[in-house]
């Protein structure tokens, strides 16, 4: 993530992106770090390393306060360096702590807010883009208009985008406080005017805290413009409760649901499908209502998931078919045609080319033939509260309905398991194997028994 991949070319200018993630996220109520908190399935503070990967950056560093050490785990698989911002003095000071970690670095800064996490990858380009624009701005800051421009810092600029300075609302003038340009707080500074300026910082305002946003004021002081861009509000919607997760998510959701779409797969109820941030979809696929794709599901072309299914950790092959209410878990592996029905789990199991697992059963630790046909109610005993254990089916073998594999076991290709078995044995390629006690029936029984319960109840009835 930090290293330039091979196939890529080398971006012009050296990027390092800082990200804030100091700030306490009160008001989520949370015991996980506010940008921990998933979105589709992955931290927000993840989706913005993903998309701010896509620069190359030189250097990532994360700035953390309260619950660094959730956020430290979080990123140090990704080789992403960390920095403490001790107390909380505002952003200005929070992107000051960066300097260590940045110490010999020479370029662009991107500065991005960890709760802050849809950012696209674009967005970030044209701002370095914008840096270096022939008008060669100090900062370049991301604006939005948004419908509630609230508590925002006020981007005071002209038509051209040229600014003067951002006045936070706690300090703005009535008229400054009309103005709809707003910041989303994301900036681009080349490092040597970064921390020139904020070595010039100070907190003599309503927060008492040292404002990022002043950078652009002392820019213009020393002779130096700055630029504004702008970006649409969603894009920079931030996320500080439970609700604006909720909001981020379902804006997140939406973009991937048209995504699906334009990329050839039908959704007939698009507002009730959810998606992952790594779901993988092919062409010609039909997801029906109401249907959860989780974290890691694969689904290749031309398959089709019923209504009200949750699939997760799973691979579909091509021309499969699932649901309704089906329930795929980590390590369902469906062969293409494969066919998986109602109310049916799978688990860590192949279920075969064109296999089919049609109703109300559970196939956990199992490896199901090509062709095979698993009846309805079948369940997999794999697990004696201890350990687990597999069931093998061969290809093209029928277990009747109502079966119990007791794992370890295996059923060979062709065999017929008669319905009810509960099966204990291998059973060898083609045979029938019969499991349960020999029927018997005694003619008449049932009428008798009848005539003898109405008789009692005619005799209790009249007293006698
Ligand atoms: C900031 C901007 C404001 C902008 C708004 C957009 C400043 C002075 N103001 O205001 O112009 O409209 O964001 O949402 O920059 N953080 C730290 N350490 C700190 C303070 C903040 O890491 O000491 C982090 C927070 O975790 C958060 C981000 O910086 O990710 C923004 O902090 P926040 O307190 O929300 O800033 P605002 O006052 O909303
Ligand atoms: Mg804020």
């Amino acid at each position: 993530m930090t290293t330039h991949s091979i196939d890529q070319p080398i971006p012009a200018h050296p990027i390092a992106v800082v990200i804030l993630a100091a700030g306490k996220g009160t008001r989520m109520k949370s015991d996980l770090h506010k940008v921990l908190h998933p979105i589709a399935g992955r931290p927000m503070l993840l989706h913005l390393v993903a998309s701010a990967a896509a620069l190359q950056p030189a250097k990532t560093v994360v700035v953390t306060g309260a619950g660094r050490e959730q956020v430290e785990a979080a990123v140090a698989p990704l080789g992403i360096a960390t920095a403490l911002q001790a107390e909380q003095l505002g952003t200005g000071h929070a992107v000051a702590q960066a300097r260590e970690a940045l110490a010999g670095f020479e370029g662009d800064v991107l500065i991005l807010y960890g709760d802050v996490p849809l950012v696209t990858a674009t967005t970030m380009q044209r701002m370095i883009d914008r840096l270096h624009a022939d008008d060669t701005p100090a900062v370049v800051v991301l604006g939005f208009r948004p419908e509630n421009p609230g508590a925002y810092g006020r981007v005071i600029a002209d038509a051209a985008g040229r600014m003067d300075r951002i006045v936070e609302y706690k300090d703005a003038s009535e008229a400054e406080r009309a103005v709809t340009l707003c910041n989303s707080g994301l900036m681009a500074v080349r490092s040597s005017d970064l921390f020139a300026l904020l070595d010039r910082l100070g907190n003599d305002n309503a927060a008492g805290e040292y404002y990022l946003t002043d950078i652009v004021e002392l820019a213009a002081a020393a002779g130096r413009s700055s630029a504004v861009i702008e970006t649409g509000a969603d894009e920079v919607a931030g996320v500080n409760s439970r609700g604006e997760l909720a909001s981020v998510e379902g804006a997140w959701q939406a973009t991937r649901r048209a995504q699906a779409m334009a990329d050839g797969v039908t959704l007939i109820a698009p507002d009730t499908v959810w998606f992952s941030h790594d779901t993988v979809l092919g062409r010609d696929v039909v997801i029906e209502p109401n249907v959860v794709l989780g974290p890691g599901a694969r689904i290749a072309d031309g398959v089709t998931i019923h209504a009200f299914s949750h699939v997760e950790g799973a691979t579909v092959g091509k021309g499969a078919n699932v649901g309704p209410f089906a329930r795929l878990r980590p390590g369902a592996d469906l062969h293409a045609d494969a066919k998986v029905g109602n109310f049916v789990e799978i688990k860590k199991a192949v279920i075969g080319e064109g296999a089919k697992v049609s109703h109300l059963s559970y196939i956990g630790d199992a490896d199901i033939g090509a062709g095979a046909n698993i009846g309805a109610g079948t369940i997999t005993c794999n697990y004696d509260g201890y350990f687990k254990y597999r069931t093998v089916i061969g290809a093209g073998a029928f277990i009747g309905s109502n079966s119990a594999l007791v794992a370890p076991v295996t059923v060979g290709a062709g065999a017929i398991v008669a319905a009810g078995s509960v099966l204990t044995e291998d059973v060898e390629a083609d045979a029938l194997a019969l499991v349960r006690p020999p029927q018997t029936a005694r003619a008449g029984w049932a009428k008798r028994f009848r005539d003898g319960m109405i008789a009692r109840k005619a005799a209790q009835a009249s007293g006698k």
